[in-house]
């Protein structure tokens, strides 16, 4: 029987945009009260009218993810507005399409403490409530990029690592807590993601052709069906699910195609 999410609360980071703007209103239209959090206030505001003119109930809580303090914050907000919370949904990201050589220590630190210290920030103080009541689901925004290394893109993708395999290690951990924990792997999806990768100058990866690109909204509803009915990993692409299990049996043939994929997006590049 699928869970009623009417009253369980969730905070959300990475909501002023995209999958986190787009999961916000997804679970608001589930019925459940919803935090969302991020750095730009104006964005986060635009997405809280939006969720109230859709009848869902909504705090808006300014939070730079690799602030400890201001995910604690974000949580005791939560809690203090809504009475409790159910669930986490760390998703704040970025993404560079750099070389190993041409980053510097710094670059790299910085995305894993966005991408991965970002997620743990805001999932260790609500786990001290959902312990002590004994339920509840965290959830982290991954990618189909944690399970494969894609040139360019290595610090990105082992920043999708870390928190699959977290996630991965921890759902068993909290089993017996009572509390779910899922990772989500989106595929390419269009949300503010590519322009600011290609803000910072990328050439390969912003060239993914229209039709493997998803809308935020099927992430989203894809997370709510998971609350609805908790999962370890949430797909919305089975081809690609498959085609990376394919490449995780059979590593040389990956790397043959891969080599072969990352040439031609070169040569359209150039
Ligand atoms: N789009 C894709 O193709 C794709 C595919 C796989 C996985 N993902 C993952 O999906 C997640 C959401 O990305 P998106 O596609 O929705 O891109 P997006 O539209 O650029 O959203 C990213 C969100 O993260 C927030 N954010 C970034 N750094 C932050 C920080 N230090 N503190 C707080 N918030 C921060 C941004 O808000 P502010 O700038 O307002 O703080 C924004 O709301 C990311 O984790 C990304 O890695 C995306």
């Amino acid at each position: 029987m699928p869970k009623d999410l009417t009253n369980l609360p969730i905070a959300i980071t990475g909501a002023s945009s995209g999958i986190g703007a787009a999961t916000a209103m997804a679970c608001a239209k589930a019925g459940m009260p919803v935090a969302i959090a991020a750095r730009r206030a104006d964005k986060l505001a635009d997405v809280a009218t939006k969720i109230k003119q859709a009848g869902g109930r909504v705090i808006t809580v300014n939070c730079d993810v690799t602030k400890p303090e201001e995910c604690a914050a974000l949580i005791d907000a939560t809690v203090r507005e809504f009475g409790s919370i159910y669930s986490v949904f760390a998703n704040a990201g970025y993404g560079v399409e750099q070389s190993f050589l041409s980053q510097t220590d710094e670059e790299i630190r910085a995305m894993f403490e966005t991408n991965f210290w970002g997620s743990v920030n805001v999932i260790r103080p609500a786990l001290a409530h959902m312990t002590k009541a004994g339920n509840g689901h965290v959830l982290w925004c991954s990618s189909c990029l944690a399970k494969i290394g894609l040139p360019m893109y290595s610090s990105y993708c082992a920043s999708k690592a870390m928190q699959d395999h977290f996630a991965r290690a921890t759902r068993h951990e909290l089993r017996s807590a009572g509390i779910f924990v899922s990772s989500v792997h989106p595929i390419g999806t269009k949300t503010e993601f590519f322009e600011k990768v290609e803000g910072r100058g990328a050439k390969l990866l912003s060239k993914s052709p229209e039709r493997f690109m998803q809308p935020a909204s099927r992430v989203a509803d894809a997370v709510v069906a998971c609350l609805r009915k908790p999962k370890g990993e949430v797909w919305t692409s089975l081809p690609m699910r498959m085609g990376l299990g394919f490449a995780g049996m059979f590593p040389r043939l990956a790397d043959f195609a891969l080599a072969r994929m990352m040439d031609q997006r070169m040569k359209r590049a150039t």
